[in-house]
């Protein structure tokens, strides 16, 4: 049992001194000096060696989207490297596909800069800033969901799709010694362009969702960066099922407040789901909305009723519901947005029913 313990006190051991050792020759020794970075084949940069790619871009002002902050465990942050970048590595194989390694796709957060690099990036990504909000108003709307309204100085204003998301810059603070970026979807129709609101779940031992639930005060600023996405309202006219659990109503009410502020009538069903009565929320608003909205029906469903709850609508969870109440799916548009067993529950549904792929856009919150 002294053999085994003392074997594996001594490996740890052996680990931490390499493990040391490694990011002091890291910060010492690897000195790599300029870069030359090239961006979409005509923007030059020089920049400091030794980095990651993402960090090294946020550097210039160049924001790439990356919902878990650079941990390489969301894929969000792929840029196309043309020329230099070495070998992919295995931290970023689970989420880099054979073909995409094949077009020199690679994790940004997971690639340091220790070559000249030449990259390509969606162009949009250039329009992508970094704003200082003012925290105006927080409520909470559920015992777990907070909602944040932040407003920017007069005379700034961002550009966003409805769905869109931005990142929040979590700063350092009592409970966490680094600062990170998480992604949250915008909840207010990009009508108004100078201020946006935001519903944040709490995660237990959560860096960002800590900090907003805990310590963030009205009147604080809030850095945030975006927009970001590709989950937004498509001008279409077909039938939209837009799905949503959870803090996944967010993109959802953006989309139904454009809609309602442009007067868009479209025919389409919001299905929200629960657990209990108490975890429904802002359904005033979404009641008058699919009120003016003539044709956008709301469903609510709730998958664990209490008897308090005094509930009579459906019970269940919403892919049982979409099972039950979807007929022929051709001509239907989908929205989904919430936790990724939803998505993937709803997503098999929509594959039994022969809904047409190309036409389902969501968002997961991983
Ligand atoms: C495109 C996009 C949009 C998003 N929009 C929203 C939004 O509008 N509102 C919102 O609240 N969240 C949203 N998220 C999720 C959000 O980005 C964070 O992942 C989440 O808030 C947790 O961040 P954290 O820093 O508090 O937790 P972390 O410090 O990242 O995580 C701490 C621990 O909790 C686990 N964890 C992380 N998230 C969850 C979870 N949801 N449930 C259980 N365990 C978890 C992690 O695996 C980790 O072990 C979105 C995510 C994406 C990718
Ligand atoms: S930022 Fe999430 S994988 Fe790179």
């Amino acid at each position: 049992m002294n053999t085994i313990l003392m074997t594996t006190l001594t490996i740890s051991g052996i680990t931490g001194i390499l493990a040391l050792l490694l990011s002091v020759a890291n910060r010492t020794i690897a000195n790599y000096g300029e870069m030359k970075l090239t961006i979409n084949n005509e923007k030059e940069y020089t920049v400091e060696g030794g980095d990651s790619l993402l960090s090294t871009l946020i550097e210039e002002e160049i924001f790439i989207p990356s919902a878990c902050g650079g941990k390489g465990s969301c894929g969000y942050c792929k840029v196309k490297v043309t020329e230099g970048g070495g070998d992919i590595l295995p931290t970023e194989l689970g989420y880099v596909t054979p073909e995409e390694q094949k077009a020199g796709i690679r994790l940004s957060c997971q690639l340091k800069v220790k070559t000249e690099l030449k990259i390509v990036i969606p162009e949009e990504l250039f329009n992508v800033k970094q704003f200082d909000y003012t925290v105006s108003s927080m409520e909470d709307v559920t015992d777990k969901i907070r909602h944040l309204k932040l407003q920017l100085p007069e005379n700034a204003s961002i550009d966003f799709k409805p769905g869109q998301y931005v990142q929040i810059l979590t700063p350092v603070y009592k409970e966490s010694d680094e600062e990170v970026y998480r992604a949250y979807s915008i909840a207010s129709s990009p009508v108004n362009r100078n201020a946006i609101e935001l519903l944040i779940g709490y995660v237990p031992e959560g860096i960002c969702t800590t900090y907003i639930h805990k310590y963030l005060k009205k009147n604080d600023t809030l850095t945030i960066v975006g927009p970001f996405g590709d989950f937004y309202y498509r001008d279409t006219d077909r039938e939209m099922v837009m799905v949503g659990i959870g803090t996944g109503m967010a993109p959802l009410l953006s989309i139904l407040r454009y809609m309602r502020d442009h007067g868009i009538q479209r025919r389409g069903t919001f299905y929200f789901g629960a657990r209990t009565r108490k975890d429904l929320f802002l359904t005033e608003e979404i009641d008058a909305i699919s009120r003016e909205l003539k044709d956008i029906e709301v469903v609510y469903t709730l998958s664990r009723p209490t008897p308090e709850c005094n509930w009579e609508g459906p019970v269940g969870r919403v892919n049982d519901l979409l099972d039950q109440r979807l007929g022929d799916c051709s001509e239907l548009e989908a929205y989904l947005c919430g936790s990724p067993l939803m998505i993937d529950a709803v997503m098999d549904v929509f594959q039994t029913k022969g809904f047409p792929m190309e036409h389902v856009h969501y968002d997961k919150f991983e």
